[in-house]
């Protein structure tokens, strides 16, 4: 009898050690750079990799896990480093291979994991790729997606192969004189799109991938993943896409169905593919988990599935949760905040290996505080520090950066110039993409130079930068640190169950163990509104401490309160009581 008591205990702990033990990942704080604003560190204006590097203690310092990089490949820059010329060498710019080994090297003793952008979807037409391809040379010829011109009968005119329009306007296709076909580019005309249907294609993208995993990066993050497929007839022909009645600009995406040019059954494969490639290297090399976030928007459905499908293939690890950054905006209500959240919760796949992540905003998108609201700087970094599995923070939101505005003729943005001077504002991505904001020297110490490549936002002479935020108590890169370091130590965070509730102008998150809870009441209405533990929740215990306050809340940090007293959450505030 005592010898079976004694074997159960031990299975039970086991099993106990098991759910408790985490791979590097699973409750990461991973933090995009995009690295042309990030740290300039040669004097011409342009963030660098040395730059980077001489970051890393700071994002060592505020409890980073993993940074992801966006493009630093050779590059024309059309599209600043998502046109890329050459997937395993370094844009000048931006330094040399050397300078990336040496990156790791910090990383690697800093205990961070660099994660590379990963752009399989398109090249440069500037790639030796491409250019070997118009020339139609055997070994390249169908590394891109070329198709005869259609001739109108009537006219007798070249048309391109179908009606599917480009992301950025107009036809997907685009006449090229040397081979006299078209090529499809779902982005820029100068971004054409890669072949994947071409084994070829396949190999070589394998071998970056090998390149970048054998100098000893963490992971990649897939760019534009649902574009990597288009739909092709047996008999080589692209078929029309029926229109969808959701807008009338002949010449956007949102004109036609997209259902051949988005989500194909083949893209999920080439990810799984993907995800066995790093899993099996990991298992060879051994280290950590090497792991893949994947870049896809789309229907909730479509996203879910790059973890993984029902024949048990596994995909990325951290599929970005685009629900709240397109979900929700400054005139959304608690409610909505509520539907998106549980939106990903309640549907993503059961099991230990899938773990939800939360994405506010990135390089594509307006500062967060654009976009939801701009006294709500800390209540957002509060909500994505405080919900269940990995954060990610796009580089400045810990001090909460903000939208800096550039006249039309001063744009850089490739989307935005194209767009026109009417209209550019809406789709411009400049202004989420200035200069990091280091200090209250010149050019907020992010360069020597007296021009950056885009202008500096000034707000960092009136308090918004990461020097006069770090020695202010309650600022929001103090707030900031603090989450992060509550979300490594709390066992609430790291495993406790989440009930979201919306209650007229307040979103309330409760976390929960058996013994411990954690409740994080957010003001994302329009009043102040009063907030009780005891409102909606049984209480473990008798007095909570309010233990991070926004900077607008008008409650002291550390304050005890009963659990059924009312505390006033002003509008846009956010309290977390323990
Ligand atoms: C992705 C990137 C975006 C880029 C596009 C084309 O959507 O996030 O910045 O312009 O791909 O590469
Ligand atoms: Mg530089």
């Amino acid at each position: 009898m005592k010898i079976f008591v004694g074997i159960f205990i031990i299975i039970a702990a086991s099993i106990v050690a098991q759910a408790a033990k985490k791979d590097w990942w699973e409750r990461g704080n991973f933090y995009q750079i995009y690295p042309r604003s990030f740290k300039d560190s040669d004097g011409d204006g342009i963030g660098d990799i040395k730059g980077i590097a001489s970051k890393m203690p700071y994002l060592k310092e505020i409890g980073m896990d993993g940074v992801w990089l966006s493009p630093i490949f050779k590059s024309p820059m059309v599209d600043f480093g998502y046109d890329i010329s050459n997937y395993t060498d370094i844009h000048w710019e931006y330094g040399t291979l050397a300078d990336v080994d040496n990156l790791i090297k910090v990383c690697k003793r800093l205990g961070i994991k660099l994660i590379l952008d990963f752009v399989p979807n398109h090249t440069s037409d500037q790639h030796p790729w491409f250019l070997l391809s118009e020339a139609n040379d055997p070994y390249y010829k169908d590394f891109y997606v070329w198709a005869p011109a259609k001739i109108n009968s009537e006219t007798g005119e070249r048309e391109p192969p179908n009606n599917w329009n480009s992301i950025f306007g107009n036809s997907i296709w685009e006449w090229n004189e040397k081979r006299q076909e078209y090529y499809l580019h779902q982005f820029l005309i100068s971004q054409p799109d890669l072949n994947f249907r071409s084994q070829n294609v396949i190999n070589e993208m394998k071998n970056v991938l090998l390149f970048w995993l054998d100098r000893g990066i963490g992971g990649v993050r897939i760019d534009a993943v649902p574009h990597i497929f288009e739909t092709q007839f047996s008999d080589g022909t692209y078929p029309d896409e029926a229109l969808s009645g959701e807008c009338s600009d002949t010449n956007s995406t949102c004109y036609l169905f997209q259902n051949y040019t988005r989500d194909l059954p083949e893209t999920y494969n080439l990810i799984y593919d993907w995800h066995d490639l790093l899993a099996d290297y990991t298992k060879q090399h051994g280290g950590d988990q090497r792991i893949i976030m994947t870049e896809a928007y789309g229907p909730l459905n479509r996203i879910l599935e790059y973890y993984g499908n029902s024949y048990g293939r596994v995909g990325s690890q951290i599929p970005f949760n685009f629900e709240i950054m397109d979900g929700v905006n400054a005139n959304s209500t608690p409610a909505d905040y509520k539907t998106h959240i549980d939106n990903w919760l309640n549907n993503m796949p059961k099991g230990a290996e899938f773990v939800p992540n939360w994405v506010v905003g990135n390089h594509d998108h307006h500062r967060v505080v654009n976009r939801f609201g701009l006294n709500r700087g800390d209540a957002i970094n509060m909500l994505v520090q405080m919900l269940p599995g990995i954060a990610v923070t796009y580089y400045g939101e810990e001090i909460v950066m903000t939208d800096l505005w550039i006249p039309y003729n001063e744009t850089v943005d490739p989307q935005a110039i194209l767009a026109g001077p009417d209209s550019y504002w809406e789709v411009d991505r400049d202004p989420c993409r200035t200069p990091m904001q280091w200090d209250n020297s010149s050019m907020a110490g992010f360069s020597t130079s007296r021009k950056t490549w885009l202008p500096v936002n000034p707000n960092y002479q009136t308090g918004v930068n990461v020097r006069n935020e770090r020695y202010k108590t309650g600022s929001h890169l103090n707030v900031f640190r603090k989450l992060v370091r509550m979300r490594k130590n709390r066992k609430v965070l790291q495993d406790g169950s989440t009930v979201t509730v919306a209650d007229n102008n307040l979103l309330i998150i409760k976390r929960e163990t058996k013994t411990s809870q954690l409740f994080v009441a957010l003001n994302f209405g329009t009043e102040d509104q009063d907030f009780a533990v005891s409102d909606h929740f049984v209480p473990l215990k008798k007095n909570y401490y309010a233990s991070v306050v926004s900077d607008n809340s008008n409650i002291r940090q550390g304050r005890y309160f009963r659990s059924t007293e009312k505390i006033t959450i002003p509008k846009d505030a956010g309290v977390i009581f323990e």
